[in-house]
């Protein structure tokens, strides 16, 4: 391509705006990501939408989007305000982390995230699993089961970040569970904030956000603290506490407590949104075609270990219902796009991105390839079982729920563990049916995309296992 045929942002498509508001207001805030996939469908590969004075330029082609995902850290970074909107919370880790920093912090948590350790962790993961089932067990109709959902991911990730079950399931922390929650949807509501008015004026929400953000540092650095005093530097490492107590930063010094703090808080909010709400969108999708979840129950119902054991192996024998974990995926990903601005000035498409330029990256936009994906609109899990190779090839490309290149999600072999286990266990006793009186289940932007009036009814299929009590009503196990 020829300098001259190079194009400026100003020659790119952008939808209808507001001379002064530019898209805000075009759209509920909760409605972020419905907005610019909308609009990608109208405007094509890349387009550029304003937020106030500040242009936001989409990719919304996949190949393009992969090949910006690889060129991170040396060409792209996480736009700034994510690092620091993270860091004012005191919550900078990972994730909000750059360069030879974020490389550091990511060598020290990719031990955990490691098949062999996610292995080790299966049975702890399989109990917690079964202690959520007998959970949903003892409820009334009416069941609140996004919420139940997030305490099970809460209780699977502190196991994971510092080696000890919060049991938030029983209750024990449920408060923490409840503080984290409210401190990841409002990650969402400052990162996208055109204005961080926060800084100047502080609403009712901010102000409950501070006592959320006090009450969990009190409460994990009570862990650090007690770990600090029983950690040998023998030990071998098993959780993100252990591997950041014991190692030493690039000046031979041991980690602040700050970047201990940041890091396992990370860890937990990255754990919990994400995958209890892929999982309540599937439960979704699964309410809505009774038949389908019929299938998937036969399909746990003949491949259940005879000894109760869910091993690494048997979880293969789960197709049907790993499918149902893919296609929820591929129609209401969690994480929808990525907000990252190039390091210096980059061509994408035809087009000069100058240095600093926020890039949005819609991670699914080839969700309604029609080609791949017929009937796009509808949920159908057995698509992916059919898939040749290089369909399953393409599929990887059209979508990336977990991002890609070197910063892709660590912890996506242990979310789709999670997402299988916790299937197998619920739909093995329950049939989920949705009753929350008629209401739409929306779409929400809150960090994550999460479904909104989620209600269901858990309807005990047969005999209970482990504690369960009898659940409201009882139906005949599937044939
Ligand atoms: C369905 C579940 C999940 C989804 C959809 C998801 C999605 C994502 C996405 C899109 C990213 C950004 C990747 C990028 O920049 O290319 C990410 C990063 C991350 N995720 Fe996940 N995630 C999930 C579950 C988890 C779990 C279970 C954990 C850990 C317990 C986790 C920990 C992290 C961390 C630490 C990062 C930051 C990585 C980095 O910047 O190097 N995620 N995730």
């Amino acid at each position: 391509m020829t300098p001259t045929t190079i194009k400026k942002i100003s020659a790119l498509p952008s939808p209808k705006e507001h001379w002064l508001k530019g898209s805000l207001g075009n759209f509920q805030p909760e409605q972020l990501h419905t907005y610019l996939y909308a609009k990608a469908s109208e405007l094509g590969d890349i387009f550029k939408v304003r937020m106030l004075t500040k242009p936001l330029v989409v990719i919304s082609q996949p190949a393009t989007v992969q090949t910006i995902l690889k060129q991170r850290p040396s060409h792209y970074r996480r736009v700034n305000q994510m690092e620091s909107v993270f860091k004012e919370m005191g919550l900078h880790g990972v994730f909000s982390a750059e360069g030879k920093q974020w490389k550091e912090y990511r060598q020290l948590m990719n031990p955990v995230f490691k098949p062999s350790h996610i292995k080790r962790m299966l049975p702890t993961i399989h109990k917690i699993t079964q202690r959520f089932r007998d959970v949903v067990a003892q409820q009334p109709e009416q069941i609140d089961i996004q919420a139940l959902l997030k305490k099970l991911l809460v209780d699977i990730t502190s196991e994971l970040a510092f080696g000890y079950d919060l049991n938030t399931l029983a209750n024990d922390n449920a408060d923490l569970q409840g503080h984290l929650s409210f401190i990841f949807s409002n990650i969402g509501r400052r990162t996208k904030s055109p204005i961080p008015y926060w800084r100047y004026f502080k609403s009712a929400q901010d102000k409950q956000l501070e006592k959320s953000l006090a009450i969990t540092r009190t409460e994990i650095q009570n862990f650090i603290n007690t770990r600090k005093h029983e950690l040998k530097s023998t030990d071998t490492t098993n959780n993100i506490l252990d591997a950041l107590l014991l190692a030493k930063d690039p000046d031979g010094q041991p980690y602040s407590d700050d970047v201990i703090y940041g890091n396992v808080l990370t860890l937990l909010l990255a754990g919990e949104d994400t995958t209890a709400n892929t999982l309540a969108w599937t439960l979704y999708f699964l309410s809505q075609d009774l038949p389908l979840q019929e299938k998937v129950q036969n399909e746990i119902a003949a491949h259940y270990p005879a000894d109760g054991k869910l091993t690494w192996e048997s979880l293969d024998n789960f197709p049907l219902t790993f499918a149902a974990c893919q296609e929820s995926m591929r129609m209401q990903p969690t994480a929808s796009f990525l907000f990252l601005e190039p390091l210096s000035d980059e061509i994408i498409l035809g087009h000069h991105i100058p240095a600093g330029t926020t890039v949005v990256l819609l991670l699914n936009s080839g969700a309604h390839n029609t080609e791949l994906f017929p009937n796009p609109e509808k949920f159908i899990p057995e698509r992916w079982l059919n898939f040749t190779a290089e369909q399953k090839k393409q599929s990887a490309i059209e979508l990336a729920p977990f991002g890609g290149g070197a910063r892709l999600c660590p912890g996506m072999q242990l979310s789709l563990i999670e997402q299988k286990i916790t299937l197998i266990e619920l739909l093995r006793d329950f049939k989920i049916e949705l009753n929350n009186g008629g209401k739409p289940v929306n779409s929400c932007y809150r960090f994550a995309v999460m479904p909104d009036n989620l209600i269901v009814d858990a309807i005990k299929q047969k005999a209970t296992y482990g504690t369960s009590q009898p659940a409201a009503k009882v139906e005949a196990a599937p044939a």
